[in-house]
């Protein structure tokens, strides 16, 4: 992975700020010298962002992003997996990694990155996550320059972002699914995970504009009680909120799912001829075929000024 090390900065101070942009500065001018036009951030770069929330706990949002991941990856997709459940993180534990550093040590400038990163199965590389949320938006100036130009560093790495959001509407999830995308919406046929969902929905469209969501129905007993629910909520939201969902995919209830969990191995692996391990593929392979209708231009860097407070969508 093309991963250079960054200097050591430590923050605060303004020749310190100054320094740093002056080094992206640089950067971007020998970009230009090497016959690639420099970029503004966000500008001409394909990465898809892709939030994965719910409402209601327990429904299979990390399960689903990590075997995902596998899926896309092995669609010829290079995949990143931001761990933002940053309450009650669990993508490392689902594959029984062990994080050195997580997302908050890298948000608060304590490490970089690379350092941060871990490789998951196949080639899939994770962000790992930990608490306390409050530290980013106390980010310095110096703090948020150092951030961006390591994500600027893994910019060309990956083709897909992946983000396993914590449950519930907290302004944690809602900050990084407007930051997304796309949002992925996972419910169960459950009348509450309905419910949650829907006030989800309420939220994101109502305060931040937010109007295209994707339904993944898990846990579905059957393709006929996965559209009946993904119906059922649709029409509910357009009633109510004038917002209609697509379907993005449909998982059955499989019990080689929580063995997979037990085993700590993502259940394309251990399972891969299981009825929700060929769903998933199939999910995979739709959200190829079909982009969301605007798919704002943005890397992985842009995705990161916006999550630190720049411009909200
Ligand atoms: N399709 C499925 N079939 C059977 N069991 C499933 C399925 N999807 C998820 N599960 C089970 O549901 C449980 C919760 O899954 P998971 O941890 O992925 O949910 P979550 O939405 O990330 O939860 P949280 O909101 O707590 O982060 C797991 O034990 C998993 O085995
Ligand atoms: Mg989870």
């Amino acid at each position: 992975m093309a991963v250079e090390s960054v200097q050591e900065v430590r923050p605060e101070g303004p020749a310190r700020v100054l320094d740093l942009a002056e080094r992206l500065a640089a950067r971007r001018r020998q970009e230009g010298k090497a016959g690639r036009e420099p970029e503004p951030a966000g500008a001409g770069r394909d990465l898809r962002v892709m939030a994965v929330c719910s409402g209601k706990g327990g429904v299979g949002k990390t399960n689903l992003v990590v075997n995902l991941g596998v899926a896309l990856q092995r669609l010829g997709r290079r995949v990143i997996v931001l761990d933002a459940d940053l309450g009650l993180a669990n993508v490392d534990t689902l594959l029984g990694l062990q994080p050195t550093a997580t997302l908050r040590d890298v948000l608060l400038g304590e490490s970089s990155i690379a350092e941060a990163l871990l490789a998951g199965p196949e080639g899939i590389r994770i962000v790992p996550a930990s608490s306390g949320f409050e530290d980013v938006t106390e980010l310095t100036g110096a703090q948020r320059l150092r951030l961006l130009e390591e994500v600027d560093l893994l910019e060309e790495d990956f083709d897909v972002l992946l983000i396993d959001t914590g449950a519930g509407i907290s302004s944690n999830v809602t900050f990084f699914a407007v930051a997304a995308n796309e949002i992925l919406l996972v419910v169960t046929p459950e009348p509450t995970a309905l419910t949650d969902a829907y006030a989800l929905v309420k939220v994101l469209s109502r305060r931040y504009a937010e109007r295209d969501f994707g339904v993944i129905v898990n846990m579905a007993r059957g393709s006929r009680e996965g559209e009946a629910t993904w119906r059922h909520l649709s029409r509910v939201t357009e009633r109510f909120l004038g917002v209609s969902l697509h379907l993005a995919g449909i998982v059955p209830f499989d019990g080689e799912l929580p063995t997979a969990v037990r085993r700590q191995r993502p259940l394309l692996d251990l399972a891969p001829t299981s009825a929700a391990a060929r769903s998933i593929e199939r999910l995979a392979r739709g959200l190829l075929a079909a982009p969301p209708e605007k798919l704002p231009k943005g890397g992985l860097q842009f995705f990161f000024e916006r999550l630190l407070g720049g411009e909200r969508r």
